[in-house]
């Protein structure tokens, strides 16, 4: 999820390294590193904290570092603090082979257990220090890092953007991809390698990108590419026309859109590893210490803010309807003031994308000191929240960058979602229900995934919409918070009036707003409250309200009702908000656009509210 670049060449490869570095900063990230070849010794240095000051690590180390080969890394932790151990590059027991790595090793823990068996020394607690010490191990079979790398990789489960360097082969760099984007960049007698082209584009625009399963042996004057079943192929050189803006944001206008298209991904990498399927068996090792306490939990209680605390309502509905436990939801900044009453058998969830909201640390402090349990839904990985918890599950979306939160909301319901179902099978849930549920739960990132394909039209109701002052988002069970999420995306980026209610809730009091400049989107999916839906829709038409309508692929009543319709796919009513907001996110973000407003940095707001 975060940056990688390499070197080998003719030149010192430091500068190049720590500015490619600079040039990944906008990814987001915790920590940073760089391991150099240098006379047959592998160098590294890396620390938590930003490329500044491992730059001035690396500078002020004295004797002027120079070296031919390096690779050096900006890390997004997912597992084990971002601490300066816990920093890539990783080493082998004698520090002759060195990995820096983007991803998840999902098996990392099987792995662990069999190599600390044969003898290796772990240090850290990172999934990635897992993969070299297996390298090592494949290495003495081998006696080639290439092929070390690819058997070491056949045994290893999850996501991967790795390079690989060896003090016994100075002469090459080893790429490996798997879920996380790399790419070769082709220079004159020396070439570069990279998460993306950011970190190449001042020395090369000739590019190869790697696909999934494939591997490369990289020297100054060449590359080999393999599949990882050690099959040669031919890649073609392909021309960067991007520009480093455009690059930074993937091609996107910007960050909210990139991060938007990028809900399919982030969606697989928090229920990666995590769901054993077809039976649907959850395995969240982060609950490992409460799980007593949650599967004897009488109530729970979460507490959030904004986005955060509209997947929290999402989570009530989902922990109740499955697991049939009490769910009360609260926002954060009003738990912190009211007394709670906390029971014995109460346990807290605190939702956090950034992990340093003040109202979310006060509202923890508040729960632990009452005594609950209190379990973290976070995004940044060793954040003041996450280490405020008794435990937590990590949802993995990935840096996000955009003012606006869009993929933390998918994730943090996908992880909710992943803890209703350990909670429902404890507590009885059929197995065959478990089955079903699991297996949507899977089908979600297509599911966004073809949402996406709406964006043209979703543009197009944006230009219609763009003059309006108010609007109104309307749904009901799982849809109300993805009628309030709807809301907070418009109001937050297009500073139009929006307000997400229950669909029901509307003839008390706001069905007086409704007139022909009143727009209001109905999130309207066929589940068991369809039919109730489609009265309110009637109400708003019969006084001239005009009708967004989210719905699904194979629903044509619904055209009878709204003025305009927005295809959906069928999903459990549970994991409804995932899928139904995604259209409310994308137009939300082209009104915004139309209108010309800072999408990315919206007027007034901050990424994380760090303060009361
Ligand atoms: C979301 O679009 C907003 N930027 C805001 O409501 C945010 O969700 C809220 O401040 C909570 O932030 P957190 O998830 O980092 O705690
Ligand atoms: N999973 C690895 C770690 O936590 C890599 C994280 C990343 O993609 O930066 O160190």
């Amino acid at each position: 999820m975060c940056g990688i670049v390499g070197y080998i060449g003719p030149k010192n490869s430091v500068p190049i390294l720590l500015e490619g570095l600079q040039r990944l900063e906008y990814r987001g990230y915790d920590s940073a590193g760089i391991a150099l070849i240098a006379d047959h010794k592998l160098v590294v240095h890396k620390k938590a904290g930003k490329v500044a000051e491992l730059v001035r690590m690396v500078n002020g180390n004295g004797h002027g570092l120079t070296a031919h080969l390096g690779i050096g890394h900006t890390r997004w932790a997912t597992h084990g603090e971002p601490n300066d151990l816990n920093a890539h590059p990783h080493w082998d027991c004698h520090k002759e082979i060195a990995i820096i790595h983007n991803g998840i090793i999902e098996n990392y823990v099987t792995l662990r257990t069999k190599l600390v068996l044969d003898g290796h020394i772990i240090r850290t607690k990172t999934d990635t220090e897992i993969l070299v010490h297996l390298i090592e191990e494949m290495y003495k079979r081998a006696n080639d890092l290439f092929t070390a790398v690819r058997l070491a990789l056949l045994e290893v489960e999850g996501a991967y953007g790795i390079l690989v360097v060896s003090t016994k082969e100075p002469d090459r760099i080893i790429a490996a991809r798997k879920g996380s984007p790399l790419l070769i960049g082709i220079g004159e007698r020396e070439n570069l390698v990279a998460s993306d082209a950011a970190a190449v584009v001042d020395h090369t625009r000739q590019v190869v990108y790697l696909e999934d399963g494939e591997v490369a042996c990289i020297t100054a004057n060449s590359y080999v590419t393999k599949t990882i079943h050690d099959k040669e192929i031919i890649k073609e050189v392909e021309e960067i026309t991007f520009d480093l803006q455009q690059i930074e944001k993937g091609g996107f206008e910007h960050f909210m859109l990139k991060e938007i298209h990028e809900q399919p991904e982030s969606i697989r990498n928090s229920l990666r590893g995590r769901l054993l399927m077809p039976e649907g068996v959850v395995k969240l090792g982060g609950l490992e210490p409460v799980l007593d306490k949650l599967y004897s939990a009488e109530r729970i209680i979460i507490m959030a803010c904004g986005t955060s605390w509209h997947a929290g309502l999402a989570g009530k509905f989902m922990l109740e309807q499955l697991a049939r436990i009490p769910v009360e939801v609260d926002y954060a900044s009003e738990f912190r003031y009211r007394n709670p009453v906390i029971k014995p058998n109460d346990v807290a969830i605190v939702i956090s994308q950034s992990g340093e909201t003040a109202d979310t640390q006060a509202a923890l402090r508040e729960a632990k000191s009452k005594g609950a349990v209190v379990i973290g839904v976070v995004n940044v990985v060793g954040s003041t929240i996450a280490r405020g918890t008794d435990a937590g599950v990590y949802i993995h979306a990935g840096p996000e960058i955009g003012v606006a939160s869009t993929k933390a909301f998918t994730s943090q319901i996908a992880v909710l979602s992943l803890i209703t179902l350990l909670l429902a099978r404890h507590r009885g849930l059929a197995e065959e229900q478990c089955r079903l549920l699991a297996a949507d739960l899977m089908s979600l990132p297509d599911k966004v995934e073809k949402v996406l394909g709406e964006s043209d039209h979703i543009k197009y109701l944006a230009g219609e919409f763009k003059h309006v002052q108010n609007f109104l988002y309307l749904g009901r069970g799982s849809n109300f918070p993805t009628a309030l999420e709807g809301a907070l995306k418009l109001k937050e980026i297009s500073y139009i009036h929006a307000e997400g209610y229950p669909a029901a809730e509307m003839k008390h009091g706001p069905i007086a707003l409704i007139d022909e400049n009143m727009p209001v989107v109905f999130i309207v999916p066929k589940d068991a409250i369809y039919e109730k839906v489609l009265s309110n829709m009637q109400e708003v038409r019969a006084r001239r309200g005009k009708i967004i309508a989210v719905a699904n692929e194979d629903d044509h009543e619904i055209d009878q009702l709204a003025d305009h319709v927005i295809r959906v796919p069928r999903t459990y009513s549970y994991f409804g908000p995932i899928v139904n907001s995604i259209p409310l996110q994308l137009l939300a973000y082209y009104m915004a656009v139309a209108r010309g407003c800072n999408v990315d940095q919206p007027r007034n707001l901050a990424k994380s509210v760090t303060v009361e």
